[in-house]
């Protein structure tokens, strides 16, 4: 059976940065109360142009230059988001066609900050069963957008950006070891976005009553998020044969650093044993595992080699936790020219767009 192994990794956060002075001039609040009661000093924030599929459009190209792999040789791509795009199409779909990776199968995967670990193992397990030999997984959001700018007890929380990880069949052993992903459905209404799909669809009552925004019962998802996030990551460990003591790292979803601190003390771990970013980010939601792994790696922390746990917690509620031996890129015979790939990308759906055109109109005239 095959391994799956993580062998390109890439991120990419909009410029703009609002800080929480900043966040002080819009609603009642400031700098020492956000840091004390959450850690976050600032968020990156989406400039008009940028969505969920254009971050993530960089961030995966990053990571296939990482892994030294085209766009087209790409099996699947699996996009998680809690701000996807549309409610359809996928905003795979969107990436998928903007990579120009033409025989790859494209979906989202929706289980909100929990989704990268959920589409990790998604991808992980069609690798493991031989069904394809690449994936990518990328998580994006521009959650800027569904958050109440007035609401002081949200919107100081969330920031934008996008991650992703290219995963390689190997025979090698390692890469993702195991993973637990868990559902509590009875307490969905603890975080949600009530309004915008069917059980509410746009309407002026729904935008009157702000319903298109982020609502959440921080201090219910705040205790949620505590009681599962050591448990998860002990069952993970031992469905991987492991225990604390074999990893080095434990890269949490980056919501809170007083939740990842009480995770800390219930597993008995020190803090520098977790890859904490959240001080610069906020909660990116699917994105804040793979951002917060990459700028590990980046600075030298994350090795070739080490065990890491990666546990997130969210809307759902849904929460779950992977154990990952760090494989690093398998080493290249022949460099790929991302850039190259993004012009024929480009090309390749001009090109398809206007044969359907033509195709359309030519069917219309044989009617
Ligand atoms: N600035 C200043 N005061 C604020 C505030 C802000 N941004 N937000 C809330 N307050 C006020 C409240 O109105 C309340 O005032 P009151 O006592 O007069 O009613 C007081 O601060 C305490 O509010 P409370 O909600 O008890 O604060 P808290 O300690 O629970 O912290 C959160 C609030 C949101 C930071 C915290 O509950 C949390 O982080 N929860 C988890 C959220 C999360 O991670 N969600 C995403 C999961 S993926």
């Amino acid at each position: 059976m095959p391994y799956a192994h993580i062998t390109g990794w890439g991120m990419q956060v909009p410029e703009p940065v609002l800080t929480n002075d900043d966040l002080a001039k819009m609603v009642e609040t400031n700098d020492e109360w956000i840091r004390s009661r959450t850690g976050i000093r600032e968020r990156h924030i989406a400039r008009e142009d940028e969505f969920p599929s254009t971050l993530g459009l960089e961030a995966a190209t990053k990571a296939l230059q990482m892994a030294n792999l085209a766009p087209t040789d790409l099996d699947l791509i699996i996009c998680t988001s809690s701000s996807p795009e549309y409610i359809f199409p996928a905003t795979a779909s969107l990436i998928q066609d903007q990579l120009g990776a033409s025989k790859a199968g494209a979906f989202d995967l929706s289980a909100a900050c929990s989704g990268f670990v959920y589409a990790l193992n998604m991808a992980a397990q069609s690798i493991r069963s031989g069904s394809i030999k690449s994936a990518l997984v990328v998580g994006a959001e521009t959650l800027s957008r569904f958050v109440n700018w007035k609401d002081r007890n949200t919107c100081i929380l969330f920031g934008d950006g996008a991650g992703a990880f290219v995963l390689q069949a190997s025979d090698k052993p390692g890469g993702i070891l195991s993973a637990v992903l868990h559902s509590d459905g009875s307490g969905a209404d603890l975080l949600s976005l009530p309004a915008g799909g069917s059980r509410n669809p746009a309407t002026e009552t729904t935008l009157h009553e702000g319903k298109h925004f982020v609502h959440m019962d921080g201090k219910e998802v705040f205790r949620f998020a505590t009681r599962v996030m050591g448990h998860a990551t002990i069952e993970s460990l031992e469905l991987a044969g492991l225990t604390t003591k074999d990893i080095q790292w434990i890269v949490p979803h980056q919501a809170n650093y007083r939740i990842i601190e009480t995770a800390a003390k219930y597993l008995k771990l020190p803090m520098d044993k977790f890859i904490v970013n959240v001080e610069r980010y906020g909660n990116t939601s699917t994105a804040s595992i793979p951002i917060a792994m990459v700028e590990a790696v980046e600075q030298g922390k994350i090795k070739s080699g080490d065990r890491i746990v990666m546990v997130a917690f969210g809307a759902g509620l849904a929460w779950g936790a992977m154990t990952v031996e760090w494989s690093g890129p398998i080493p290249a015979k022949k460099p790929v020219s991302q850039k190259r790939y993004r012009l024929l990308a480009r090309l390749r759906s001009f090109l398809l767009r206007a044969i359907r055109f033509i195709e359309g109109v030519l069917s219309r005239r044989e009617l």
